[in-house]
């Protein structure tokens, strides 16, 4: 299993150990199959290339059902809903979708936020992290106006750091599966059955 363990509550670490809702899942899948669950970190937007060019078996990494990542890989049913929210410091000005025009956005690179806010707000105004935790970091500093991420790191990223708030207002919703090869259907057969 290929995922990114930056994303609390779906996969980060304690101690030396990936642990999370994915990749709790995968276990219980691993087990049904009969197989032995080897998980691998790399960044978040390897996670697609490593499953096309048959490295991992499937990546599992919270990751959003679109219509290009379809292209690449297949993706199992899907087995949670992500949101994308909009995190910001507590005394913001800012209150809605509407008033991210010309803001400064921070990203985790290559995640779904990090696409749709490119094409709503313009390339310009979005500054990618390789983690969602150091985009929070530079919201704090004052480097970002706001950071568009998923709604259960959001709130995990929140409660660990003081004077920050979600948006009630939804970005996108959206849908999580399993990414596996177009080259092996068999596998994509056996998690869905599992
Ligand atoms: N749901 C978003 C996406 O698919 C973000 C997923 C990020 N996952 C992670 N493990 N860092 O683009």
């Amino acid at each position: 299993m290929a995922t990114n363990a930056t994303f609390p509550p779906y996969e980060f670490y304690e101690g030396d150990s990936i642990v999370g809702i994915d990749a709790e899942i995968a276990a219980a899948i691993a087990n049904y199959l009969g197989y032995e669950l080897q998980i691998v970190d790399m960044e978040f937007d390897s996670i697609i290339a490593s499953v096309q060019q048959g490295e991992v078996n499937f990546g599992m990494a919270g990751m959003t059902v679109t219509d290009e990542r379809k292209e690449e890989v297949d993706f199992t049913y899907s087995y949670a809903t992500g949101v994308q929210v909009v995190i910001v410091p507590e005394d913001s000005a800012i209150a809605t979708l509407d008033d991210l025009a010309g803001k400064k956005i921070g990203t985790q690179l290559g995640t779904t936020g990090d696409i749709y806010s490119k094409d709503d707000y313009g390339e310009e105004n979005v500054t990618k992290y390789g983690k969602g935790a150091d985009a929070v970091i530079a919201l704090k500093g004052g480097d970002v106006d706001a950071v568009i991420i998923d709604n259960e790191p959001a709130k995990a990223f929140v409660a660990e750091n003081e004077g920050l708030k979600i948006l009630e207002t939804e970005y996108a919703v959206e849908d999580y599966a399993i990414a596996v090869s177009k080259e092996n259907t068999e596998l994509l057969g056996k998690i869905n059955a599992a």
